[in-house]
């Protein structure tokens, strides 16, 4: 007794029953062996044949999705194998045995066991695909077999897009924030699908959007060029996809004074060059103390007659006031 699977299948094996039956109701004798040959034939073509009732489909990361695969086949199920295959969008060239129903047994791939199953075996090659991830992503392939059926053909294929909101950013930035230097501000996230737009806001005194420079499609970067006290403020990055936007910040603050390294050498520098002065002072103050002494000491002899004299002077004088 032949299975029909699929409305399309029973339709064209209705027909081919019914031409059988018109022809055998025909007088000659030839004529019946030549259509009974035709029946004969049309029942060998009648293969296995798989369909998939999408070709693509979509699921948001975390939910769980059905893949659909549809056969037809005229013989007994008993020796039906089906094998699902994936190959990743991360790694084309690796595909992997999503699961396999073979003699009436099922084998899941290990990484996705708990995750995979069959929804109406032996019946239909549909599987549920559950707790989604990006990964899961990629063209699936489902195999079905059912000997002595040849298939025609026995694989159907669908593309499945695993869609995910950004993942947070990383806001950095690099660069010399001193008056007059120059400063990136680049911003990357890791996740998305589809791929996050990257854009960079100034957010006050008032929003402005930035140029931004993409590298690749995760990362951009704003290159700020000749910084002034202007340029301070809070600056955001937001990552966005049609699931939602995640943002991150940086507050740059732009020294109003020379800082930074070149600040640091021209202190060193002010420092030692001050040093040099008060040095050079010392060494006049010595220089003039000392020529001072000598003075004072060739002055010393005069003033010692002055005093001399004064003493002397001073001495009559206490005589006479003695006197
Ligand atoms: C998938 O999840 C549904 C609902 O949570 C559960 O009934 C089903 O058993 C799960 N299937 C597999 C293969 O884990
Ligand atoms: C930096 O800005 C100052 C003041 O606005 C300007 O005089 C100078 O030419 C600018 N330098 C560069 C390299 O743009
Ligand atoms: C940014 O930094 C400045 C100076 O350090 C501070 O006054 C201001 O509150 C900061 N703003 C935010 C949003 O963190």
């Amino acid at each position: 007794m032949p299975r029909f699977f699929g409305h399309q299948f029973v339709h064209s094996r209705e027909r081919a029953a019914s031409v059988c039956f018109l022809s055998a109701m025909g007088s000659s004798g030839r004529w019946i062996l030549w259509t009974l040959c035709v029946c004969f034939t049309a029942l060998e073509n009648v293969a296995l044949r798989v369909t998939m009732r999408e070709s693509s489909l979509e699921v948001i990361q975390g939910d769980f999705v059905v893949l659909p695969c549809s056969f037809f086949t005229s013989s007994p199920l008993s020796r039906l194998n089906i094998i699902w295959t994936l190959a990743p969008f991360s790694s084309p060239e690796t595909p992997l045995q999503v699961i396999v129903y073979d003699h009436g047994q099922v084998i899941e791939d290990p990484s996705l066991i708990g995750r995979v199953g069959f929804t109406g075996i032996p019946w239909s090659a549909d599987i549920i695909l559950n707790d989604t991830r990006v990964s899961d992503a990629g063209i699936y392939r489902c195999m079905v077999n059912n000997p002595p059926d040849p298939a025609d053909p026995g694989i159907g294929e669908l593309v499945l897009s695993v869609l995910a909101p950004p993942s947070l950013p990383v806001c950095q930035w690099d660069g010399h924030t001193d008056m007059g230097g120059s400063v990136t501000l680049s911003c990357s996230v890791a996740e998305g699908v589809p791929i996050p737009e990257i854009r960079w806001d100034k957010l006050n005194p008032e929003e402005i959007s930035l140029p931004i420079n993409m590298q690749g499609d995760l990362s951009g970067s704003v290159q700020i060029v000749n910084v002034t006290s202007q340029t301070s403020g809070l600056y955001r990055c937001s990552a966005t996809n049609l699931l939602g936007t995640e943002n991150c910040y940086v507050n740059l603050s732009i020294y109003s004074t020379p800082g930074g390294s070149s600040g640091i050498l021209q202190g060193v520098l002010l420092t030692l060059s001050m040093s040099l002065v008060l040095l050079a002072l010392l060494v006049l103050m010595v220089w003039l103390h000392r020529t001072g002494q000598n003075g004072r000491w060739r002055e010393g002899k005069e003033e010692e007659d002055v005093c001399y004299n004064e003493i002397r002077y001073t001495a009559s004088l206490m005589k006479r006031s003695f006197v």
